[in-house]
């Protein structure tokens, strides 16, 4: 039975300190329920609003690519050193050991081949079994003017219901076919459509011309890709200007686990995303580390 004899009345309710009612601290999250903000949190760090991800998904269409030949030798030792790790499921159960308590965002695309045509995937896992991972969020391709645009964009609306469901993100990554032009337009085109139906999180490409506009007209956070491999000054100045024009951070991949020094590589990435690092800055930290 519950004790009822020592009840007291509350006498403390901070008169004069309104509830706090600010904003969330993300773009376009402030009116998301508690466990999607809980994640987005760990995802961002609420002191920066940035992040840096580790972008070691390629496997699913590209095979064994060169740096993820052996995830657990490769990745899993940078696991500290990132704040998100996005993989596939297959790759976090084999080769991330859980010990590492990062948040991951998990791919949650596949259905095609660097021997095929790449727009054409499916969704590959049961909302279930990314709450049984503990992710983060969840992550797939839209296709804007892919053969596939349509069904590409119809995984990821799946993915958005039923990440609502449960308070799990989705970021939408915008997969660019062959033949299109990788311009503002275009990445304009498919941050915006991306966020209409639904994503928490976009994940673009930088481009030098009109990338501010990117990021003013999709009114989720954008992070961006690595694309191929740069050599690390040019991909730390990207990452700076991509920031410095409104990124709220970046999810590399090849260029830093294909990087002579990954580690270091990362090191400079938190510089430049967390800490204010030009890309000179950061690139002279790489070289220092
Ligand atoms: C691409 O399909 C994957 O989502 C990669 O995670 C993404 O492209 C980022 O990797 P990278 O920086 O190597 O382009």
């Amino acid at each position: 039975m519950a004790d009822l004899d020592d009840i007291k009345d509350g006498k403390d309710f901070g008169a004069g300190t309104p509830p706090d009612t600010s904003r969330f601290f993300l773009k376009g999250a402030a009116h998301h329920d508690w466990g999607m903000k809980a994640r987005l949190s760990a995802m961002f760090r609420p002191e920066t609003g940035r992040t840096v991800m580790l972008a070691f998904d390629h496997g699913y269409f590209q095979g064994p690519t060169t740096g993820l030949e052996r995830i657990d030798l490769t990745i899993a030792p940078l696991a500290p050193y990132t704040d998100v790790l996005m993989g596939t499921r297959g790759a976090i159960r084999t080769m991330i050991p859980p010990e590492v308590n990062k948040p991951v965002a998990l791919r949650c695309s596949a259905g095609n081949s660097i021997l095929t045509e790449l727009s054409n995937e499916l969704i590959s896992v049961e909302i279930e079994d990314a709450l049984r991972l503990g992710v983060s969020a969840m992550a797939a391709q839209v296709y804007i003017g892919a053969e596939y645009e349509h069904k590409s964009i119809g995984n990821v609306v799946k993915l958005i219901d039923s990440g609502l469901r449960y308070g799990i993100p989705t970021m939408a990554v915008t997969g660019v076919g062959a033949d299109m032009v990788r311009d503002a337009r275009y990445f304009g085109l498919a941050t915006r459509i991306a966020a209409e139906i639904g994503a928490q999180v976009v994940k673009s490409y930088y481009v030098d011309e009109g990338f501010e506009n990117i990021v003013l007209g999709c009114p989720v956070p954008i992070v961006i890709a690595g694309g191929k491999k740069l050599p690390e000054a040019d991909a730390l100045e990207m990452a700076y200007r991509a920031i410095d024009q409104g990124a709220a951070g970046v999810d590399m991949g090849r260029n830093v686990f294909q990087s002579e020094k990954p580690l270091a590589m990362l090191k400079a990435l938190e510089a430049v995303v967390h800490h204010g690092a030009t890309g000179a800055e950061a690139y002279q930290l790489f070289q220092d580390s």
